[in-house]
């Protein structure tokens, strides 16, 4: 595949997708994006008010029509949502892509983004759904990562430096 991202990171809240992102975009001398940022431009409201006001289902369909535009425009270092491969429409467009997929365990996964955590998806007894969000999730960040970098024990320079060597 021509044109497009020259890096996708995909991976749980936490993995590091932004730091990392911004890193690798100045190691490639390539501009970074975010789909997130680019529906909470879009839509004129913060994600966690589309999760409330309109559902988990439509903030996918958003999100889909981001990544489909984000791949079309884009030529730098792209960073999706945690969740943003839960749509089979969306992994269907990352096939062929530079996917690196940030991986981290759940224990790390607790460690970082904390059991108050001020996101979505993780209201109510935190450690068990992080634990559930990870299982129903790793096949499916797998099935569109052309390479995986497990981050739990790497610094994000190093991560960076591995999704690099790797892709
Ligand atoms: C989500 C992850 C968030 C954001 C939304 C849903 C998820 O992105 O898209 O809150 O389902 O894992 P980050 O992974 O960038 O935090």
């Amino acid at each position: 595949m021509t044109g497009g991202p020259l890096v996708v990171l995909v991976g749980p809240m936490g993995s590091g997708k932004s730091t990392v992102g911004a890193l690798l975009a100045e190691r490639l001398g390539a501009p970074y994006r975010d789909t997130d940022a680019d529906i909470v431009a879009a839509e004129g409201r913060e994600i966690s008010d589309i999760f409330v006001e309109d559902g988990e289902e439509r903030f996918r369909a958003l999100e889909k029509a981001a990544v489909a535009r984000a791949l079309a425009e884009h030529e730098g270092v792209l960073a999706l949502g945690g969740g943003a491969i839960l749509d089979a429409g969306t992994r269907a467009l990352l096939a062929g892509r530079p996917v690196a997929y940030l991986s981290m365990d759940v224990e790390e996964a607790v460690r970082r983004v904390g059991l108050g955590a001020a996101r979505p998806l993780l209201a109510v007894n935190p450690r068990r759904q992080w634990r559930e969000l990870m299982d129903a999730r790793r096949p499916l960040y797998e099935e569109v990562a052309r390479v995986v970098v497990a981050t739990d024990t790497r610094t994000p320079e190093e991560v960076a430096a591995a999704v690099l060597d790797a892709l």
